[in-house]
């Protein structure tokens, strides 16, 4: 039997880009995937392009932002299957500065990036805890390494995050549980416009690239935490 067949993993924000990306990929190396993000037909459309792989595909929609649904919706999932891996990706971004940002794009930025992350958190700490172990990985971004304009909101929603994670980490060593924190550059989702698409793709990295790493680093021994990723495009930031 393949070693991976009974991991669980959730994984947030799988109805595309990157969250899409890890959710294909953990279901190739045989784990059972449950997939969350508001659009459920795009979840619909993942699993069912898997097609063998797509079984091991469950669907469980989500809004992050919200504490009551996550916490629902890990409470539904956790029924049916232990979860080992929680991969925090859910993420929207603006492109804009300070100035023009209005507040509500800004609270979805924070609602959705940080707390929605710390609700997921929050909802598998317990679970993880009576199971003995877990891994929680966090899809940061390059924004924690340098700053970057118009990206206030976000790069305060990831820097956030970081240092909540890196407490959280300390914290649950205990445990056994593993925080991981990965922050790639520029990859090719549709968080980019199709202009700056068009302009920076072939600088871009691809999701799969990214998923590839993420799965890699959840398959580290189980003693071993690799803290902090860090990936960027072989040609720099754009
Ligand atoms: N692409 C990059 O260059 C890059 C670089 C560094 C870090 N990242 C990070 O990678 C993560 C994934 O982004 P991506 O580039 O793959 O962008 P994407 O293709 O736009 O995917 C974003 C995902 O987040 C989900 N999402 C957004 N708001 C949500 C909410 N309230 N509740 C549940 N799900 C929600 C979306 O699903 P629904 O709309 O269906 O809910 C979608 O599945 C984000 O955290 C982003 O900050 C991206």
């Amino acid at each position: 039997m393949n070693e991976t067949m009974n991991t669980g993993v959730w994984v947030t924000g799988a109805s595309s880009g990157i969250g899409k990306a890890v959710a294909e990929e953990f279901a190739k190396i045989g784990a059972q995937v449950f997939i969350s993000a508001r659009r459920v037909t795009e979840l619909e459309r993942l699993k069912q392009n898997l097609g063998d792989d797509g079984l091991k595909v469950h669907i469980f929609p989500c809004n992050v932002a919200s504490s009551a649904n996550v916490e629902q919706t890990f409470k539904k999932i956790s029924a049916e299957h232990p979860v080992n891996c929680l991969i925090n990706n859910a993420g929207i971004t603006s492109f804009k500065s300070a100035e023009s940002n209005s507040i509500n794009e800004i609270n979805d930025i924070i609602n959705t990036n940080l707390l929605g992350s710390i609700y997921a958190i929050k909802s598998v700490l317990p679970h993880m805890i009576q199971n003995g172990g877990g891994t929680i990985i966090n899809i940061l971004s390059v924004v924690t390494t340098k700053v970057f304009t118009n990206s206030s909101a976000y790069s305060a929603s990831k820097l956030g995050l970081k240092a909540y994670a890196d407490v959280l980490r300390e914290e649950v060593r205990k445990y056994k549980i593993r925080v991981i924190n990965i922050s790639p550059g520029a990859t090719y989702t549709p968080i980019w416009n199709t202009d700056a698409r068009k302009k920076y793709g072939d600088r871009m990295m691809n999701p799969e690239d990214v998923a590839r790493i993420t799965v890699s680093a959840f398959l580290q021994k189980e003693n071993i935490v690799n803290e902090e990723i860090i990936i960027r495009p072989i040609e720099g930031d754009i």
